[in-house]
């Protein structure tokens, strides 16, 4: 066929010499759009003899098919080439400081950070954390946890009971007292074992230097086939001695009290007061720090957690309390006033990250 090596050079030339994707569209519509050059060629296969077409028809369609790789190499270079262009001067440092270098820089609240302090050092040991609402039904905060509706705990607890009308069909709800509830949650998802840290929190209608009808807690619990005090006697060593970074910690435990946990006991730490100054680990002072104790049948059997086969320990800590007392921290009120020179004395950069025996890497 005449002219057919002409057009194909001709046509291909133009294709390498396309600068973007628009001419590219331009030269296959002319050259195999349907009124395109090669296309015209094709309908001239009609009137030519049987020979000739024999000649023309696989030279035409090689030629068609030529194009249309060149045309598709030619796309993918020009959108790699767009592209690296792009990258040559678009990147961007994201660890430069901000353009408006008036803007002050932000910081951790001693209660976000502490709260990732203790779940650090409990995930170390293998805890995991679980989550439960705020606004709880009265069985998850009490009946569940073997304080039956008359039990004297329930008083003791300032609850603060949301609204209800007694002919609405719904059961009693209270702002939780405590982070005990979520134990009956994550037994009841999970089944034992089981090992488990729950943040979070809670409140009560209690206000004063050292209480807020909001605070912090974290509840620890344990199920296993074979978990016993001395168990839990290790985890809370353990954890102690991590979080106020002391090698010599000294647990204290105390006989104590709980409708959720038998035996129970409160847990004293062993500490000095220098000048106001905590030391933790010496001295002829014993300080309160937390609940714990082996939970109780009733409280497995409520999660649905066969008591004759599992047991294990729970605990309650204070976060607000450990917070204060770890980095000498006077009024817990301050905490929840939102004062900025107080947020920014005693907020933490965000990467003073805790580590397990080594305190803060910073
Ligand atoms: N729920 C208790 C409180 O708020 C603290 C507590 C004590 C939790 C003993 C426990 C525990 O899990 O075993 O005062």
């Amino acid at each position: 066929m005449d002219g057919l090596n002409e057009l194909k050079s001709r046509i291909l030339a133009a294709i390498d010499a396309a600068a973007d994707e628009s001419t590219l569209e331009e030269l296959r519509v002319s050259a195999i759009g349907k009124k395109g050059e090669v296309s015209l060629k094709m309908r001239e296969l009609g009137k030519m003899t049987p020979e000739e077409r024999q000649v023309a028809g696989p030279a035409l369609n090689a030629l068609k098919d030529e194009i249309n790789s060149a045309l598709v190499a030619k796309k993918t270079a020009l959108a790699d080439a767009a592209l690296d262009a792009r990258l040559a001067t678009e990147w961007l440092d994201v660890t430069l400081p901000g353009r408006n270098a008036a803007r002050p820089a932000g910081s951790v609240h001693p209660i976000s950070q502490v709260t990732e302090e203790i779940s650090a050092i409990f995930a170390d040991m293998g805890f995991a954390v679980a989550e439960g609402p705020q606004i709880e039904t009265d069985w998850y905060n009490f009946d569940a946890l073997n304080i039956p509706p008359h039990h004297p705990a329930r008083q003791e607890f300032d609850t603060f009971y949301m609204h209800r009308d007694d002919s609405e069909d719904r059961p009693p709800h209270v702002l939780r007292t405590h982070t005990s509830p979520v134990q009956i949650r994550a037994m009841e998802k999970t089944g034992a074992p089981i090992r488990v840290i729950a943040p979070g929190r809670v409140y009560r209608s209690d206000y004063d230097q050292t209480h807020t009808p909001m605070f912090h807690q974290i509840e620890g619990l344990a199920i296993g086939k074979d978990i016993s005090m001395a168990n839990l006697k290790w985890t809370l060593e353990e954890f102690c001695r991590a979080f106020f970074e002391v090698d010599d910690v000294e647990l204290r435990f105390r006989a104590s009290h709980f409708p959720f946990t038998e035996p129970s006991a409160e847990v004293d730490l062993r500490c000095s007061w220098d000048n106001g100054q905590l030391k933790v680990g010496e001295g002829d002072d014993w300080m309160e720090i937390l609940g714990s104790g082996m939970v109780h049948p009733h409280v497995l059997r409520s999660a649905g957690v066969d008591p004759d086969e599992y047991q294990g320990f729970a605990f309650g800590i204070g976060i607000d309390r450990l917070a204060m007392l770890k980095y000498g921290i006077p009024d817990l009120r301050a905490f929840f006033d939102s004062d900025l020179r107080w947020l920014r004395h005693y907020g933490f950069g965000a990467l003073d990250m805790p580590t397990l025996h080594g305190g803060l890497s910073k």
